[in-house]
Formats: C-alpha cells, sequence, structure tokens
C-alpha cells in the first residue's frame, strides 16, 4: 500500500474483495443494524448523515460514482463520528442489480437521479419498469421506496412505473424522513425551484 493512500482515500469508503459476488453486509459495518438502508446516487450525503444521525439503529449504505463527492460525504461522516454510514463507488444499477444480498435492504432512497430532460435520453433514467424486479429481488417484504425528483416529467414515469407494479403500494413517509433535505434539494428550494416526492411499499410476499 503506498504511504499516503490512507489520506487520498475515504475512511467511510467500502472496497468490496471482488465486484462479482454478493456483498457480504455484515462486513460493510463495524456493527449489526435492525435494519439496513440505501441511498442510490447519494453525492455529498447531507441526507445520509442526518438520516444517519437520527436513526443509530440503522445502517446506511451509500453508492456513489464521483469521487469528489465520496471525500465530502466522507467529512461529514467523520466529523460526526458516525459508524452506520459507508459509501460503495460502484455504479448504482450494477450495484442494486448483482452486489446485493436477496431480500437483505429494508429502504431505498433515490433522490434526484438524473433526469436526463431530453426525450432521446429517457431511456438512460434509472426509475424506469426496468428497475422494479431489480428493486423486489434485494428489497425485504414490506420494504421502502422513497422518490424525490425537481423534473416533472420524470416523476410522471416515476409514479406510472410504481403504479403499474401490483407489488408496490403508495405510502406516506415518516415525518422524520420528510423534513430532512438532500443537498440538491437544498439548493432547488433556495432558487425556488419545487421539487416532488412520491413513496411506495412493497407486499409482504
Ligand atoms: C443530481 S445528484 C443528487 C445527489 C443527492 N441524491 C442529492 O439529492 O443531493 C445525482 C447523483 O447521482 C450520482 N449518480 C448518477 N448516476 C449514477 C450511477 N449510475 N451510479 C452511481 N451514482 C450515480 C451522481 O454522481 C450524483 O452525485
Amino acid at each position: 500500500m503506498p504511504a499516503n493512500r490512507s489520506k487520498r482515500e475515504p475512511v467511510s469508503l467500502f472496497q468490496p474483495r471482488s465486484y462479482f459476488e454478493v456483498l457480504p453486509l455484515n462486513e460493510i459495518f463495524p456493527s449489526p443494524a435492525q435494519a439496513t438502508e440505501i441511498e442510490i446516487g447519494c453525492g455529498s450525503g447531507s441526507f445520509l448523515v442526518d438520516y444517519a444521525e437520527q436513526n443509530p439503529d440503522t445502517n446506511f449504505l451509500g453508492i456513489e460514482r464521483l469521487l469528489g463527492r465520496i471525500r465530502k460525504l466522507d467529512r461529514k461522516i467523520q466529523r460526526r463520528a458516525l459508524c452506520n454510514v459507508r459509501v460503495l463507488r460502484v455504479e448504482a444499477g450494477y450495484a442494486v442489480q448483482y452486489l446485493l444480498p436477496p431480500k437483505s435492504i429494508h429502504a431505498y432512497h433515490i433522490y434526484f437521479p438524473d433526469p436526463w430532460p431530453k426525450k432521446k435520453h429517457w431511456k438512460n433514467r434509472l426509475v424506469a419498469p426496468g428497475l422494479i424486479p431489480i428493486l423486489m429481488a434485494s428489497l425485504k417484504p414490506k420494504g421502502m421506496v422513497y422518490l424525490r425528483t425537481d423534473n416533472q416529467g420524470y416523476f410522471e414515469q416515476m409514479l406510472e412505473t410504481f403504479e403499474s407494479a401490483k407489488q408496490f403500494r403508495p405510502i406516506n413517509a415518516p415525518d422524520s424522513l420528510t423534513t430532512i433535505e438532500t443537498d440538491f434539494e437544498k439548493t432547488f428550494h433556495e432558487q425556488g425551484i419545487p421539487t416532488l416526492r412520491a413513496q411506495y411499499q412493497l407486499s409482504s410476499s
């Protein structure tokens, strides 16, 4: 290992032994928890650290591809001495489909995923019918999916995606969750841009 490696690598970054095997969730976090939740595309992670601080009995894994944002999140985690937040630097679609153990995740937070506003790019959107079976494979029965976006068209696509999946039903988010804004959400609200939210629960079987 290079001598200055520890300075360059975020402490909270989890580096899997293999990217071709299911992640050992029990090795990612120092302590087992009552629940494991994921934020897909967590960015610099203000939501994740605020929510994790309020929920010390839950482990949170952020999935993010940009190292600069992971570094910012890592500084927040270190400042608050949070033991229940780790980050995985990998393409989120791949991670959810191939790296998460079956029926292991209590909730997914998908906040302000890239909206790909041009129609010819809509095929790149994360929240689309093809995501449903992928989420279902790793969600526990009664697991939750929380969604936020500023893009009206993408919001409609999110609603159509989940409303047409019989296994999910719309629910209200708990107050403890609704009061916490993400980094992008704060910026949108400061600029007077409204944002939209929806949340769904997987059926029990
Ligand atoms: C618009 S930002 C939102 C960040 C954060 N959720 C928030 O609300 O402040 C989207 C984030 O998702 C990350 N992202 C986009 N596509 C990704 C992918 N396929 N895999 C991992 N991260 C991704 C981006 O790097 C970016 O940090």
